[in-house]
């Protein structure tokens, strides 16, 4: 979803600055929103199931918790809340994403940089690949520590930086095949996006230290599918 001047996404021109990309982004999810989840599945062989049913049992939190999905798109990880056993609200910018959303029981449209809750209002908070789409990741955190209740948990997963072992994988599948398949089925631009955008996360270590700052404790990274995905869970601190 690189920006070229005129504001149109062009697959060669760098990624946007701060400013126009929320606006890019929104726009952008509002196009691929009709097979945003089939999209999904083919680039990962159904593994996306797999990496948002993980992040969620590592939530580990009673029986009917409330979990805000920040940046919840069609609701993929809502579903798998209730599934187990939590009851959600999903939050996110995009007109088009929320109007296929199911399975939370509230949909908000908000920034999930300035979240519509009350402090310490839910016993926790997930995100599924949405960090490398917002502009102030340390905002992003502080906002899930401050509407997470002491003691409550986050599970937030999305793309890991390319490693030796994934690197193959990133310039073969992720950079060439995916993009195609986007162009066939959705938006060639937006799936081209997807492995520029990684370049907007911090490294993995960085990434940890920002939730630490954050207010979260026990902060842990585990690498899922070959390393290509990355899912940090923590508690929120009492203090
Ligand atoms: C890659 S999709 C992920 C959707 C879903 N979480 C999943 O696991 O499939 C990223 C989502 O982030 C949303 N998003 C990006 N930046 C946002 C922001 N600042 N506030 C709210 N939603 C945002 C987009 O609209 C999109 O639905």
């Amino acid at each position: 979803m690189p920006l070229g001047d005129d504001g149109e996404v062009s697959a060669s021109a760098p990624l946007p600055p701060a400013a126009e990309k929320a606006r890019a982004v929104e726009e952008m999810f509002d196009r691929i929103a009709p097979r945003y989840e089939l999209m999904n599945h083919l680039m990962t062989g159904g593994l996306d199931i797999l990496w948002r049913r993980r992040a969620v049992r590592e939530l580990r939190l009673a029986p009917g918790s409330l979990v805000v999905d920040l940046a919840c798109g069609t609701g993929d990880l809502c579903r798998e809340l209730g599934r187990h056993g939590y009851r959600s609200i999903g939050v996110d910018s995009s007109a088009g994403m929320l109007a296929r959303a199911r399975g939370a029981e509230r949909f908000l449209r908000a920034d999930i940089l300035d979240l519509p809750l009350e402090t310490a209002s839910v016993d926790g908070a997930t995100s599924g690949f949405a960090l490398r789409n917002v502009t102030d990741i340390p905002r992003c955190a502080a906002e899930m520590a401050r509407v997470v209740r002491p003691g409550g948990r986050i599970a937030v997963i999305d793309l890991a930086e390319a490693r030796p072992v994934t690197r193959w994988i990133r310039s073969t599948w992720v950079e060439r095949v995916v993009p195609r398949l986007g162009a066939l089925l959705s938006d060639g631009d937006a799936y081209r996006y997807l492995p520029a955008s990684t370049a907007y996360l911090p490294q993995g270590e960085q990434l940890l230290a920002t939730f630490r700052a954050a207010g979260f404790r026990n902060v842990r990274r585990l690498l899922l599918g070959l390393g290509t995905v990355q899912l940090l869970v923590g508690t929120r601190d009492r203090s």
